[in-house]
């Protein structure tokens, strides 16, 4: 079953948790299809964490389009969500147009930061599924820091939420917020909420895919690293290289022979002078 914007707003109704997870490529997006991941977001932290990019400002729509594309080759079910990159949506027409083209590779709908009125309400207004994404805004703020903490922020992003709402977005991403104002938002939410250092009671979960996998080299707070694949991967590129210069590798198992018959043929030909290029061997 596709799972669709309906059913993932079912899920917030039915009070199950909606999880998504970053992802870039073809064969991570297979993997967290087959674990049940409900929602792959092709963010604009492809930047960073794939693309060796300073921050979010340098990635551009060819990059998400890329990566979006390997994605959907390996996605059936689960829900496509891409980032409307930096500088990509300052009208309304050009954030319909990069939509449009992000919407023809493969995404189910589309993610723009802050409260963009004018843009979102006429993204909506030509069925373009759009979620929301408040809090810390690594378009705009690349200092990691968490925002909403004081009151008068705090009222802001619930104003926020509420506009965003009001306008028809389907979903809307927290990131980096106090625990309680993720509840409140959610609480008095209509749409699903997805919070990434948000606490635990946004809908949903999001987090960076390199971040679980323990590809990231420092230890993020609001993740958690399930396996170390950091080292994992360090230590079996080494190994690989001390085996090519310590010649164990490739060993019997990974050659293959010619037949004795042939091989004798091929022999013969050579000493007969015919493999010497000089002579033009034929
Ligand atoms: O860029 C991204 O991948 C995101 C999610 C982590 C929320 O915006």
């Amino acid at each position: 079953m596709k799972k669709n914007s309906e059913y993932l707003l079912s899920k917030k109704q039915a009070q199950q948790k909606i999880v998504a997870l970053t992802c870039y490529d073809y064969p991570t997006a297979l993997l967290e299809e087959q674990a049940g991941v409900d929602m792959l977001f092709v963010g604009d932290s492809v930047g960073t964490n794939i693309l060796g990019y300073q921050d979010e400002t340098e990635v551009t729509m060819d990059d998400i389009v890329h990566h979006l594309k390997a994605v959907r080759r390996g996605v059936r079910q689960s829900y496509i969500l891409a980032d409307l990159p930096y500088g990509s949506y300052e009208t309304p027409q050009q954030a319909l147009d990069n939509a449009r083209i992000l919407l023809s590779h493969g995404a189910d709908g589309i993610k723009l930061e802050g409260v963009r009125e004018e843009v979102v309400k006429y993204l909506i207004e030509h069925n373009v599924e759009v979620c929301g994404h408040l809090g810390l805004l690594p378009q705009t703020q690349q200092k990691k820091a968490v925002q909403g903490k004081k009151f008068e922020q705090a009222k802001e992003l619930i104003l926020g939420a509420a506009i965003l709402e009001k306008l028809g977005i389907f979903m809307l991403v927290l990131e980096l917020i106090p625990e309680e104002l993720g509840q409140i938002i959610t609480d008095n939410s209509g749409v699903p909420t997805i919070g990434i250092g948000s606490g635990r009671f946004t809908d949903g979960q999001v987090l960076i895919v390199n971040d679980i996998l323990g590809i990231t080299p420092y230890k993020l707070r609001l993740a958690k690293k399930y396996q170390d694949y950091q080292t994992l991967s360090l230590d079996t590129i080494t190994k690989y290289r001390e085996e090519v210069e310590q010649k164990v590798f490739p060993a019997e198992d990974n050659v293959r022979h010619m037949a004795q018959d042939e091989l004798q043929q091929l022999m013969a030909w050579v000493d007969n002078g015919h493999g010497d290029t000089e002579t033009g061997g034929q």
